[in-house]
């Protein structure tokens, strides 16, 4: 597999900078002990290809406490298992055998009526420019009964990031603030990326608020698609992605 297509290795180089390192859920490659250790500290997770995109083959693995077992939850479905042991084996049966996967922490996103979101953060620079910008931003809110937000596959939502803070449950924090953050943490994840590709102009990264707005970065694209920005009624943020990409 590529190097820049590769979740595992991606997550590791940009764990290894400290200002960026608790930005990043934890992650381990799938096994039953890594499974079983991230699921007793943090009580969900995900796993998930290490080769995959477009939220294909996501899984979502949460203890439900007690007596009640744990559920896995794939698309629109969910399962319900009376021990570890047997999520896992189901989890085993399922996923594809030629596909690597991991095990990371599950971030409880912040919801837009109820449902959780993230967003996808263009970040580029010009030919033979240094400074990075943040070029392009919108919210993809899931479809009913997914985790993923990814458009296609859960039928969910664009919207402005503005218009879904408004609308979500973090409503009540100052948006500026919560946008500055996001700025942030991506500006230095584009700085850190560079050093494993050196050239390379643009990163697509799929942020996430959790419910505190404390920022986290679910993963960094280096091919991303500008077709969210096509289908927004503004086309403003997709001329400037345009733009960039194809300035020399
Ligand atoms: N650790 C996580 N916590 C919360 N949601 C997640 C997590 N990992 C993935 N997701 C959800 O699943 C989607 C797809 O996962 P991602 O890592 O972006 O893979 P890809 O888009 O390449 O399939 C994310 O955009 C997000 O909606
Ligand atoms: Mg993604």
């Amino acid at each position: 597999m590529k190097l820049s297509k590769n979740k595992w290795l991606k997550y590791k180089f940009m764990e290894e900078s400290s200002s960026l390192a608790s930005h990043l859920p934890r992650t381990q490659q799938f096994s039953y002990p890594s499974l079983q250790e991230l699921i007793n500290k943090y009580g969900q997770v995900v796993v998930k290809p290490i080769g995959g995109s477009r939220g294909r083959g996501v899984y979502q693995v949460r203890n439900l406490g007690g007596e009640h077992g744990y559920e896995v939850h794939i698309e629109n479905k969910k399962l319900d298992f009376s021990s570890l042991d047997d999520a896992y084996s189901y989890l085993k049966n399922h996923i594809s055998s030629s596909h690597n996967y991991m095990v990371q922490r599950l971030i409880s996103r912040a919801t837009v009526h109820g449902r959780p979101f993230d967003m996808r953060i263009i970040v580029q620079r010009r030919h033979h420019h240094t400074t990075w910008k943040v070029t392009g931003k919108v919210a993809k809110i899931a479809g009913k009964g997914y985790i993923v937000s990814n458009i296609g596959r859960s039928h969910g939502k664009l919207m402005l990031v503005r218009s879904a803070l408004k609308e979500s449950s973090l409503r009540h924090k100052s948006k500026t603030k919560l946008t500055n953050r996001i700025e942030r943490v991506v500006l230095r994840t584009a700085k850190r990326m560079e050093l494993l590709f050196p050239g390379h102009r643009i990163y697509g990264l799929d942020i996430g608020f959790d419910q505190d707005g404390y920022v986290w970065i679910i993963e960094a694209n280096l091919f991303p698609s500008s077709s969210h920005f096509k289908m927004l009624k503004d086309k403003k943020m997709y001329r400037r992605i345009s733009s960039y990409k194809h300035d020399h």
